[in-house]
This record gives structure tokens, sequence and C-alpha cells, in this order.
């Protein structure tokens, strides 16, 4: 079965091709009514979302399908205690395809141990956010015309911020990116996020001030501080308003530059300016829904996968991190990858079992299940 987990689960081929044709759909969006005719898109969404939600749905119903959507997770049957993989099974029984919001790191992954048909991560917790990265490289490529070379600032809330650690990620196979990582100390990226550029040996640098960046900048990828993720409302205060930018600020950047956000702004971004021509944050959400058009294209046309393998494996957590999905869903099997979980790229709790090796296999994607 073929699932969107990560922006790595397409090879460099398979983005150039879907790039073709999300810009093919842009030029002839009415050659694209009918693709999806009689196949049906189930929205899971257990956390907010106004862009992701929104623009999934409508790409579903251009291409012709249809959309059963799941926004508030208190009206269904996940208010009783029914577990992801449980509403997953089912859901897979009723739609060709599922994008799925979760709170918790790791989710998508889970749910697709259970799924039928493909799961795309719509953003699972502070982990990642794959198809916002398509959006954003779409939105690069187009404007710019290419995605080498590019100087790309990331301010704000690094550490929380999902869509810039998919952005990251993503923007680490093209030849010759460097990043300008701008943060305050407390929300500096992730452990896993900064051992994963060590060990591609990436171009980055790190500050506090978004000011002495700015002109150097091919793109400014600005990031709200994201208060839900806080332990507590005073941390989240004392973070609030720290990056403002300005007109002033605009004046001392290239007459190029990208001013880019996933959006919702709070306040990081002044209203005065939304004129300036280098804002692009509004049409940058206008293209996610045409590279998704493209992208549920892609996975529906995909053949049907095996059945997921539903054996229970359950019971041993591996993962440190609280907010991983395998801390709130038991049955989970403990999976590891490169000494992380496999989930959400935390560190471990326990050790792996090295003199055990009959205890492990691998499955088709070299994850290591310990069937502890
Ligand atoms: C982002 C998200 O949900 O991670 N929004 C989006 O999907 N476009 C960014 C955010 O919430 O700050």
């Amino acid at each position: 079965m073929r699932h969107f987990i990560d922006f790595s689960d397409l090879t460099p081929a398979e983005w150039t091709e879907l790039y073709r044709r999300f810009d093919d759909i842009l030029r002839r969006p009415a050659d694209y009514r009918e693709c999806a005719r009689g196949r049906v898109l189930g929205a899971l969404f257990y956390e907010p979302s106004t862009r992701t939600s929104f623009s999934f749905q409508v790409a579903m119903q251009r291409l012709g399908g249809s959309v059963f959507a799941m926004s508030e997770p208190g009206s269904t049957s996940v208010s009783k205690g029914e577990s992801l993989k449980d509403t997953i099974i089912m859901c897979s029984g009723y739609a060709d395809v599922i994008a799925l919001r979760h709170p918790c790191e790791g989710a998508a992954l889970a749910a697709s141990l259970y799924a039928r048909v493909p799961v795309i991560n719509a953003g699972d917790g502070g982990h990642m956010h794959p198809t916002q990265t398509l959006a954003d490289l779409a939105t690069i490529t187009r404007l710019r015309g290419g995605l080498d070379g590019l100087r790309i600032g990331f301010c704000g809330d690094l550490k929380h911020g999902r869509t810039v650690h998919s952005l990251i990620c993503a923007l680490s196979r093209f030849p010759g990116v460097s990043f300008r990582l701008i943060s305050p100390p407390a929300l500096t990226i992730p452990d896993y996020l900064r051992a994963f550029l060590h060990a591609r040996g990436q171009r980055y640098t790190e500050a506090t001030e978004l000011d002495t960046a700015m002109p150097q900048l091919d793109v400014l990828y600005m990031t709200r501080i994201q208060q839900e993720r806080f332990p507590s409302r005073e941390e989240y205060e004392e973070h609030r308003g720290v990056y403002v930018l300005t007109a002033a600020k605009m004046r001392t950047a290239r007459p190029d530059l990208l001013v880019m956000h996933p959006l919702p702004r709070v306040d990081e971004i002044h209203p005065e300016v939304d004129e300036d021509p280098r804002a692009v944050y509004f049409e940058q959400a206008r293209l996610g829904m045409y590279v998704r058009m493209a992208l549920l294209l892609g996975l529906l046309s995909e053949p049907a996968g095996a059945l997921p393998d539903l054996a229970y494996r359950g019971g041993a957590r591996l993962c440190a991190n609280p907010r991983c999905v395998t801390a709130r869903e038991a049955y989970l099997p403990p999976l590891e990858k490169e000494g992380r979980c496999a989930y959400c790229d935390a560190r471990l709790r326990i050790s792996p079992p090295s003199d055990t090796p009959a205890k492990c296999h691998q499955n088709d994607a070299g994850t290591q299940i310990f069937s502890c």
C-alpha cells in the first residue's frame, strides 16, 4: 500500500512528476474535473484546521470525487474512547484515500499500519506536515524557477513548527540549499532534525535576530509561536510576539525575496506587509490546493496494495517522547528506525535488544520490528 507519511516517501523523479502534474492542473483545471469521479476521500481531522482541511476537501471535489469529513472528534466515537486503529480500519472500508491530522507525533505512520487505503499525513502533532511541504516547494519552484542554491530563513517557533521540520528535511535533498534558522534559544529545531542535518552535512546557521539575516535571503519562511504545543500558558506568553515582520524590515530585503507562511498568522507578520508583492503566503495557500489535487490523483491511481497485518504486537513502549502516538495507543508495535522511534523520530527509552536478533525482523520499508 502506498502512503504519504513523509516527503521522503517520494523519490526525486516522483517529485518532478508530481510538480509536472500540479503545473498541468493549474493550466487546464477543467481537464481534471472527472478524474476521481466515484472515489471518496475520508478527511479525518482530530485537530483544528482551515487551509489543510478545506484544500483537501476542495481538491477532491475539483477532481470529481466526494468527501466525508471529521472535524469535531467530539461528535464521533473518538469521544467514546475509540482507538485510532479501529477508526482507521473502519474508515478505510468507506474511503479510497484518507487524509489524517492528529495531535500525536507519529499518528500518520501508526494509521498507515492498519489502513486498507492510502493514508496521507495532514499533520502529526509537532512532528511533520509533508503536504504543506508540497505546497511550499511548489510555490518556490513556480515563483522562483527552482529550488537549487536556495537561501532560506526559517523564523519563529522552530521547535514545534511541523511545517518547518518537513520543509527542512525536504529541501536538504536539493543541491546548494542553505538554511538560516532564526528562533529564541528555547525554540530551536528538535534534536532529531539537528542530527539529520549533521548526518547529511547540510549547511545551516542559527540566530536569534531576524534583522541581520534579512538582506541575504531568497525566501523568508515565517511561522507562528505554536501556543497549543506549550506545556503552560506562561511559557507561551514568554515567547509571544517575539518576531514581527514589518514594512520597515522588508525595506532591507532583496527585491526578489519571497515571504512565505503556512498560515494561520497571529502577529508575526504585520498586515501592512500584505500589500508587498513579495508577500506570497496567500498564493502559497491557493497553490496548496492544486498540489493536493496532484497528490490525490497519484495515490488514487496506484494499484491496491497488500492488506494490513493486524496481528497484535504491542505492549512494549520504546519511545521516550510523551507526545508520541505510542504513548496513547498502547497496542502499537514498537518500531525503531536508525536508533530512534520510527513513529516520531524521538530518542528511545529502552535500547533495542542487540543480543536477540531472532526477535527482530524488517518490514518492506526497512523498519525493524521488535516482537517483544
Ligand atoms: C500549519 C499547521 O497546521 O501546522 N498550518 C497549516 O497546515 N497550513 C501551521 C500552523 O498551524 O502554525
